[in-house]
């Protein structure tokens, strides 16, 4: 069963008894503190579900520790204990995040209660992550996620399609995944064990693409010593996939349109066809209607091509594949950073969901790689997003902390070294943790998170 943590944070110790008595139970471990700073500090260090906080105490009040709990994790469910009961401070305390309020005495059996759905309502968040890691198994395609219908209907097409296309055309904006599509359909078709050849047609300069393409035989221009094979012959008895076809010159396209109807090729400076085998897949993220329409692309060869089109959908069209897109990103760059990171704060969802995402799935991976890369705790919060996100509309709501990308460089290494750096941000600042925390760009909640975690002092 899942173990839950409570803190309980009271001046008074004998108060404090009762209550970790009263709440003994299986799967429910209890820490106490009678002072709230060290109590503040055993919430940095067990990161509980549930705290117990007494509104009134010496040194610091509840309402100061819940504020400092809110920055840490607000998803820790804080219960304010109380001898003097208003509805305004209630409310107040409601509004800064607290879950629940109580009055001292506190009765037992209503603290019971409380605890009780609390820990049903921990249990349930668990089971939830379970199913979403049931869900991401679930929603996977040859290196695809998503459970959107129109991945789902993309995946089904891929699917249909793969076994009987000689040729296709898949279209969509920048970063949806053309090239996993066009894997797919290659891994998918009878010619899966036959080879993949890429060629991608904006790194090819105009002049070398027939010669790229189709080879040529000794002597056929200046330099040319001896016979080469082009592309499309390398990829005979398998899939030639020309990525970002838009950028082919007209003249090689007409050339590319010949060898798709006659199965055949010449190479460069040779009189001789030779019969090929292959099937061919292109990508683009180009308009190939405005293209044609303005004479940059030749309308034979989309007809020739499009006559298996599949199209990819932007990330802002499918934003219900958002969450699973995340799990699977953070499991892979957790592992990637060799960190151990359980997930991402409510809050920086709720940025993640609000940005528009114009650069796709790439951009949302690129973002969460960023933030991996970044976070000092184990989970990924908004100041671990890069800041073109951090700054997405509607950001006013959430608070921004002032951390910069040139801090990008020197929090690389931070992992590996977090201690000594934490060492040595503290002597430079001569033992002052705002300070520490300000030379390190993370919050001061993190820099007493990061301190108890390695036993600083
Ligand atoms: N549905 C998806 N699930 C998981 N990862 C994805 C998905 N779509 C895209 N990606 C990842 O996003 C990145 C960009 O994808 P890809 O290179 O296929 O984009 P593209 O459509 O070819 O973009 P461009 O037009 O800029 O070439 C890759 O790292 C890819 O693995
Ligand atoms: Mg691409």
């Amino acid at each position: 069963m899942l173990n839950v943590k409570l803190v309980a944070v009271d001046d008074t110790p004998a108060g404090l008894e009762l209550l970790s008595e009263a709440l003994q139970q299986e799967g429910l471990s209890i820490f106490v503190s009678t002072d709230p700073e060290e109590g503040l500090e055993l919430i940095y260090r067990e990161h509980p579900q549930i705290v117990l906080l007494d509104l009134v105490m010496p040194k610091m009040s509840g309402l100061q520790i819940l504020e400092k709990i809110v920055d840490f994790d607000p998803a820790i469910d804080v219960i304010l204990m109380t001898a003097h009961y208003t509805t305004e401070t209630a409310v107040q305390a409601i509004q800064k995040g607290a879950s629940d309020y109580l009055n001292k005495p506190v009765s037992i059996p209503a603290l019971r209660g409380r605890v009780e759905k609390l820990l049903a309502d921990a249990r349930r968040r668990q089971r939830a992550l379970e199913l979403d890691r049931e869900l991401l198994d679930t929603c996977r395609f040859e290196g695809m996620i998503g459970r959107s219908p129109l991945m789902w209907d993309l995946y089904a097409r891929i699917r249909r399609v793969a076994q009987h296309y000689r040729s296709a055309l898949i279209t969509g904006p920048t970063g949806t995944g053309k090239d996993l599509v066009a894997k797919a359909l290659h891994n998918l078709s009878p010619v899966a064990s036959g080879r993949f050849v890429t060629c991608n047609c904006s790194a090819v300069v105009e002049t070398l693409f027939e010669s790229e393409l189709f080879g040529y035989v000794k002597g056929a221009f200046t330099g040319a010593t001896a016979d080469k094979m082009g592309l499309v012959e390398f990829a005979h008895g398998g899939t030639l996939f020309l990525d970002e076809i838009g950028d082919m010159p007209l003249t090689t396209q007409a050339k590319l349109l010949r060898v798709l109807q006659n199965q055949e090729i010449t190479r460069v400076g040779s009189v001789t066809p030779r019969k090929i085998d292959v099937r061919v897949i292109a990508a683009t993220n180009r308009d190939v209607q405005e293209m044609i329409s303005q004479k940059q692309f030749r309308e034979d060869l989309y007809y020739r091509l499009a006559m298996v089109e599949l199209s990819t959908p932007s990330l802002a069209a499918r934003r219900e594949d958002l969450p699973l897109l995340e799990k699977f990103f953070l499991e892979r760059f957790s592992e990637q950073f060799n960190k151990e990171i359980l997930g991402i704060t409510r809050r920086a969802q709720i940025q993640l969901a609000r940005h528009s995402w114009p650069g796709n799935v790439r951009e949302l991976e690129n973002a969460l790689g960023h933030a991996c890369m970044m976070t000092m705790g184990d989970m990924i919060d908004i100041e671990d997003l890069p800041l073109s996100i951090r700054r997405s509309d509607g950001l006013k709501a959430v608070e921004v902390s002032p951390v910069s990308e040139e801090s990008f460089d020197s929090v690389f290494s931070f992992d590996s070294h977090e201690k000594e750096l934490l060492a040595e941000a503290l002597e430079k600042a001569g033992g002052n943790q705002s300070e520490a925390a300000r030379i390190l760009r993370i919050s001061r909640d993190r820099m007493r998170y990061k301190m108890a975690k390695h036993n600083l002092r």
